[in-house]
């Protein structure tokens, strides 16, 4: 369990007002491609097809560097410098070059005492702590458009990756947010320490263009790893706004380890989610497949979008599909939904489940106009062949007719029969929950209203989940409940973080149990054979 010190109570904070990154930032990376080992020729060939294959016109504008530029030493005079092996040219003139293209040009460095590396911490090449305002200033008379600023070494010397560093991170990214700002050149600020501590709730907007969010999204790359950053995102979609934006990390379009259907949900999952968007893979012969996701413009403009909102976590049906949804500056509202499934199927998107009862649709993957929705859209009707395991809906709806929000009757956890090891918590003056459900322990709410009809309801679950994973297990920044009805069988209830700390709610989760009788006398009963669940707050039942 990972202890915040200070948490931020502010929903929303001031964006930077450096006056860049009002939109997600755009470009080309080399590290899920190249690692920390991209040479000259290689940096020159990235740039030139970013420009050749148009993808700098669709808004990909930033060539950026990343580890394994820097030389072991800084010059006579203090001065961060380059790797003459990798970069004989030097940076200033891949700048000018990059510039010369019509780029931007992003650099790199690192809030501690060396950078990272590829070679397991062995390389040290230098970092900015402690030459923070030396350093910007090399930046800026380098030309430099973009810092992308990382986090190892962070804590001291030895400790190469530290996921749960006994300092606190913010200063180190203030410090340099501070320098960049002095040099008076406007510099997008990209925080890059990995989620730790909870960065969007700092919160990092007021010090950053974008913070990441989580642990490396690859190499390799993999479903999993999707799902272990999708789950940390649920709670903090709310801070994204102009000007700062959850940054879920570079793009794995191209690169192996996804399915092209996996790639394209990715993709417009990160887009959706207003995650800047870079390129990470070697752009010397890209696919068509490839290049048709990452020129998709429909896609593009929703993650453009003046209004700067994420897609926020909608509803979940757990090993089968996420809704997500958000609104757009045109009033319409952009809609992604998973499928989780390990093959191909027909996908239903229950219009209620973002808050409508009809909408007009429009396919963002293919442009095509999908017509007035009622009710729900079975996807068999327009793309059931396209839709393959770990596809993606991606719609964008209009002229939507809005229907009101369930009423439910609530039950407080702590009025429920705790069995095994579960115990009470308090977690404020106001809020108290039952923890240790799970590994024997249960909780059972009882004389729950079943209505005149019973069978199936809508159930809504507050709970806490702080439960941070750094990388992938079987349930990556989730936690699984099986819920039962009358001591029928249990459904199983992936339920992501509620934060990265225990004291913060998670309101509102649906699922939809059978097994209600008419009356009063209903149970639900919440478990685990072999792990924890969330901490619960309350239950609601729809009225
Ligand atoms: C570096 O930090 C780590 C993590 O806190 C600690 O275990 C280690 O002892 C420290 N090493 C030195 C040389 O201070
Ligand atoms: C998909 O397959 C993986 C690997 O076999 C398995 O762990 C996972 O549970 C499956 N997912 C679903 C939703 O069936
Ligand atoms: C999807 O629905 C169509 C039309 O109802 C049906 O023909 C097809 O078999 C379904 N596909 C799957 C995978 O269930
Ligand atoms: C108690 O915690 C809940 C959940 O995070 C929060 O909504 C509420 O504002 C807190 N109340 C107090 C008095 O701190």
């Amino acid at each position: 369990m990972r202890t915040i010190i200070s948490l931020s109570l502010l929903p929303l904070a001031l964006a930077l007002s450096n006056g860049v990154g009002k939109t997600p930032a755009m470009g080309w990376n080399p590290y899920n491609a190249f690692l920390c080992a991209t040479t000259e020729a290689e940096y020159h060939s990235a740039a030139q097809n970013l420009v050749n294959l148009g993808l700098n016109k669709l808004g990909y504008n930033y060539f950026n560097l990343d580890c394994g530029w820097q030389s072991t030493a800084r010059t006579s005079s203090g001065q961060i410098t380059w790797d003459t092996t990798i970069l004989p040219s030097g940076v200033p003139a891949l700048g000018t070059f990059v510039h010369n293209l019509g780029l931007k040009f992003g650099v790199y460095s690192d809030g501690g005492v060396f950078a990272c590396d590829f070679v397991g911490g062995t390389a040290h090449y230098v970092g900015s702590l402690g030459h923070e305002t030396a350093d910007a200033q090399t930046f800026a008379t380098w030309g430099a458009d973009y810092l992308k600023y990382d986090n190892c070494y962070a804590v001291n010397s030895t400790d190469f990756v530290d996921d749960n560093p006994p300092i606190q991170l913010e200063p180190h990214y203030a410090t340099m947010e501070n320098a960049l700002s002095a040099t008076g050149r406007p510099i997008l600020f990209s925080a890059c320490e990995w989620g730790v501590q909870d960065p969007a709730r700092w919160p990092a907007s007021t010090v950053a263009n974008s913070w990441r969010i989580a642990n490396d999204i690859g190499p390799p790359a993999s479903w999993d790893n999707l799902f272990r950053i999708i789950n940390q995102l649920v709670p903090i979609t709310q801070f994204a706004g102009p000007g700062g934006f959850n940054d879920l990390d570079l793009l794995e379009v191209g690169n192996t380890g996804l399915t092209a259907a996996e790639q394209q949900t990715h993709f417009a999952f990160w887009a959706a989610a207003k995650s800047p968007l870079f390129i990470s893979t070697d752009l010397t012969n890209p696919s068509t497949q490839t290049l048709s996701i990452l020129q998709n413009q429909r896609i593009i403009a929703v993650n453009q979008d003046s209004l700067g909102k994420s897609i926020a976590f909608k509803r979940r049906y757990t090993n089968d599909n996420d809704v997500w949804a958000g609104p757009l500056s045109d009033g319409s509202t952009v809609v992604v939904v998973i499928n989780w499934q390990n093959s191909t199927r027909n996908l239903t998107l229950v219009l209620a489940d973002v808050g409508f009862s009809s909408a007009t649709a429009t396919d963002l993957i293919t442009g095509s106009s999908l017509g007035k929705l009622t009710t729900s859209l079975k996807q068999s009707r327009r793309f059931t062949a396209n839709v393959a395991a770990h596809g993606s809906m991606v719609l964008k709806l209009t002229s939507g007719v809005s229907i009101a929000a369930p009423t439910f009757t609530f039950y407080p956890a702590t009025s429920g029969t705790l069995g095994g090891g579960a115990s009470t918590r308090v977690v404020n003056s106001s809020v108290n929950v039952v923890g240790f459900v799970g590994n024997g322990g249960t909780l059972t709410f009882n004389n729950v209203d079943g209505g005149t009809a019973g069978g199936t309801k809508l159930v809504s679950f507050d709970y806490i989940n702080g439960d941070v994973t750094f990388s992938n297990t079987a349930c990556s920044n989730c936690r699984n409940a099986m819920v039962s009805v009358n001591g029928g069988a249990a459904v199983q209830v992936q339920m992501p973080l509620s934060a990265q700390s225990w004291d913060i709610l998670f309101s509102g989760y649906l699922v939809s149990l059978s097994g209600f009788k008419a009356g009063k006398t209903n149970t639900v009963t919440l478990s685990n054979p072999s792990a924890f669940t969330p901490d619960w707050y309350r239950m609601g039942v729809v009225v």
